[in-house]
């Protein structure tokens, strides 16, 4: 069993992921900021409260401990707030990986789980989409994940890193025994905004667009639940520290689910009505976005279990009732 690093182990992904480690028989450290996660969400690891882009903190770190390998999700994560600010996403998302790298490659720690996105594809030309499609983002979210892929594909040259960048489509659902979930302020998913409009009758979900060549009008996403996340990320790290060398995967269902599934999906669970209005589309909202997931499926082993409609809701809705942080 192995000693792994957890950035942004303290987030909505990582602290799922970080439970499900341990309960593999890993151990963890995390480091975090702390800036959108939760000190509550971390438990049975150590929690080290810093910045990746502080050199000194990372030194501290990887001196005091010998990880097998590194788990990092560690990034800022809002395609909107990344147009308006794309400093935050190139000097953070970007740069912090530098130092983290950096780090490990001085301390000799060459095998990495990387969170990258679909946002990496850009609006694809053909779906379901394979990881062999055109790279081309249209946000800076998705240029700064695109940027660290390519930045592990040169260090794996030159230096020998080995790493798997998964690309999840969209994360979501809670822990299915209650204890961690989504916990983002200002709450921009989906999901957790079709609960909110169940549970209070004076708030309406603003549905962008119902006019997208799609069945219903509504745009498609491809949502995959966080427990089926961590059984990819435990997946990918068996076959690293197994010395597998650089791979990359789609993490998704395979199948779309409109919006208008989603908000009938919640008043099935809830038993509310979900108040919307339609407003405009948003830029760059591609119609239809889905995984082609066989690579990961054939080569990691990897099935999602949990990422059913009924599944997906129930486990948000549990949490959304019940959050502990
Ligand atoms: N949630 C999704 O649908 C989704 C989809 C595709 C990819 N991803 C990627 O998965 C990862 C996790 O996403 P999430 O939804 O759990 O996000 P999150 O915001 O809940 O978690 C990110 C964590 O990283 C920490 N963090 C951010 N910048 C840091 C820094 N510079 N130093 C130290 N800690 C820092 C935050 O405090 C937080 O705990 C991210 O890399 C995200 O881009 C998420």
């Amino acid at each position: 069993m192995a000693h792994i690093l957890v950035t942004g182990g303290a987030g909505y992904v990582g602290a799922v992921v970080t439970a499900r480690l341990q309960q593999a028989g890993h151990s963890a450290t995390v480091v975090d900021n702390l800036s959108t996660g939760h000190r509550a969400a971390v438990s049975g690891a150590r929690l080290v409260e810093a910045d990746l882009e502080d050199d000194a903190a990372l030194e501290g770190i990887f001196s005091a401990e010998s990880f097998a390998g590194v788990v990092h999700f560690a990034s800022h994560c809002r395609v909107e707030e990344s147009i308006v600010h794309p400093v935050k996403y190139f000097r953070d998302n970007v740069g912090g990986s530098l130092k983290l790298f950096d780090a490990m490659l001085r301390h000799g720690v060459k095998a990495l789980v990387f969170s990258s996105s679909c946002a990496v594809y850009g609006e694809p030309s053909q779906v379901p989409i394979t990881e062999d499609q055109p790279l081309d983002p249209i946000n800076p979210y998705g240029e700064s994940k695109l940027f660290v892929e390519r930045i592990l594909k040169a260090y794996q040259r030159a230096y020998g890193m080995r790493s798997v960048s998964l690309r999840y489509f969209n994360a979501c659902g809670a822990a299915v025994d209650g204890r961690l979930g989504e916990s983002h302020h200002p709450e921009t998913h989906l999901i957790p905004l079709v609960l909110r409009a169940a549970a209070d009758g004076d708030y309406a979900l603003t549905l962008f667009g119902n006019d997208y060549p799609t069945p219903d009008g509504t745009c498609v996403r491809d949502y995959i639940h966080v427990e089926d996340l961590a059984t990819a990320h435990l997946a990918a790290l068996k076959r690293l520290l197994e010395g597998m060398g650089r791979e990359v995967y789609n993490i998704g269902t395979g199948n779309g689910l409109s919006v208008r599934q989603i908000i009938e999906s919640a008043q099935r669970v809830t038993g509310s009505r979900v108040r919307h209005t339609v407003g405009p589309r948003r830029d760059g909202d591609p119609p239809v976005l889905v995984a082609d997931a066989s690579r990961a499926k054939s080569a990691l082993g990897w099935t999602p279990r949990y990422s059913d409609p009924a599944t997906i809701l129930g486990t948000a809705w549990n949490w959304f009732r019940n959050p502990r942080y």
